[in-house]
């Protein structure tokens, strides 16, 4: 019996230095110390020795559980260990930073812009984007047959429902709802039929309106150089240049100093040193009477803005369609 203990032993001994893994471990530990096991079993069998010599072989049986018990330790050891040094987990390795999101271009452009006349005193407002006639032409003093409703231009819905072309809708809505004085910045979504490298059918304005006693164009030119000079920084020289818009008089389109060249004349300014960027205007009495308001007790003065082209200017990019496109490479860039 000796003999068999000492062969088992031996072989199980051997086993456990080259187990692979904690299953393969396990199931070693089953086959020889487990309550059904080899050496149980071996325990079982010294019933059937002499008086002599069963305690001589127990003393071997036993002698051989606690070699086997501590060779079983020291394997635990090693395959727990080893497991931990595989490939699966590098503990010093670094974590993989979140992808952090951001504000579209577009939308940073516009919170910008609304922000430098937030701190002038203006109020944020909004219109909807599914207008009606009324309120985009009608109430804004464009008569029937202007070409700005011809369906080239215009989103129709319905004879009285479109998609707004501009932000100025929004004057007429607040004007309507509220007394004089008001001011207000107004940002949105616009759509006109319209799409090339300079145009495309959905884009960004944004609106301002002020209305109150004595109400002057120096206020309008006075608030529009803080806002260039806010924007593109204070050396930059604007102009105003008389213009035509039916629902304010007189208008006038504001220039600013060409951000690529200085104003000396390049391709993007057409080599004239001059960028338009908005239209603006003292609002029309017209206007005044369809909302209600006496065009003798206030004056106000309203302005528009395409917030792609101010980015453009910003960022010195020459094609719209990149804002549009959502490519990462681009939109990662701001
Ligand atoms: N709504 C005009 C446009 O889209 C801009 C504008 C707004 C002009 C307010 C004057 C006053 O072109």
């Amino acid at each position: 019996m000796k003999q068999e203990i000492n062969t088992l032993l031996e072989s199980y001994l051997a086993e456990l230095g080259r187990v692979p893994d904690l299953s393969a471990l396990e199931r070693l530990r089953l086959e020889v110390l487990g309550r059904k096991g080899k050496l149980a079993q071996l325990f079982k069998d010294l019933r059937g020795l002499s008086a002599e010599e069963r305690p001589e072989a127990g003393k071997v049986l036993n002698e051989a559980r606690a070699r086997l018990e501590g060779a079983f330790e020291t394997a635990r050891e090693r395959v727990t260990s080893a497991s931990r040094k595989g490939p699966a987990v590098d503990i010093t390795l670094p974590g993989r930073v979140p992808q952090l999101g951001r504000l579209h271009p577009i939308t940073q452009v516009s919170t910008e812009i609304t922000s430098i006349f937030q701190r002038l005193g203006f109020e944020v407002a909004e219109g909807p984007e599914v207008e009606l006639d009324y309120y985009n032409f009608e109430a804004l003093n464009i008569p029937k047959d202007h070409p700005a409703r011809d369906m080239q231009d215009t989103f129709y819905i319905s004879d009285s429902i479109l998609l707004r072309t501009h932000t100025s809708p929004i004057q007429v809505r607040v004007m309507e709802k509220r007394k004089p004085p008001v001011r207000i910045i107004a940002p949105g979504k616009v759509y006109r039929r319209d799409s090339d490298i300079t145009h495309s059918p959905m884009f960004h304005q944004v609106e301002g309106l002020m209305v109150d006693k004595d109400v002057s164009f120096g206020d309008l030119k006075g608030i529009l150089a803080v806002f260039v000079h806010q924007m593109f920084g204070p050396k930059v020289g604007l102009r105003f240049r008389p213009s035509f818009f039916p629902f304010t008089e007189p208008s006038a389109e504001v220039d600013i100093q060409c951000v690529m060249c200085g104003g000396g004349g390049c391709r993007v300014c057409k080599e004239t040193g001059w960028l338009e960027i908005l239209g603006s205007g003292m609002v029309d009495p017209e206007v005044f009477k369809m909302v209600g308001y006496d065009a003798h007790e206030v004056t106000g003065f309203a302005f528009g803005m395409g917030v792609e082209r101010i980015a453009m200017l910003k960022f010195g990019i020459n094609d719209l369609r990149l804002f549009f496109e959502n490519d990462l490479r681009f939109l990662e860039q701001f």
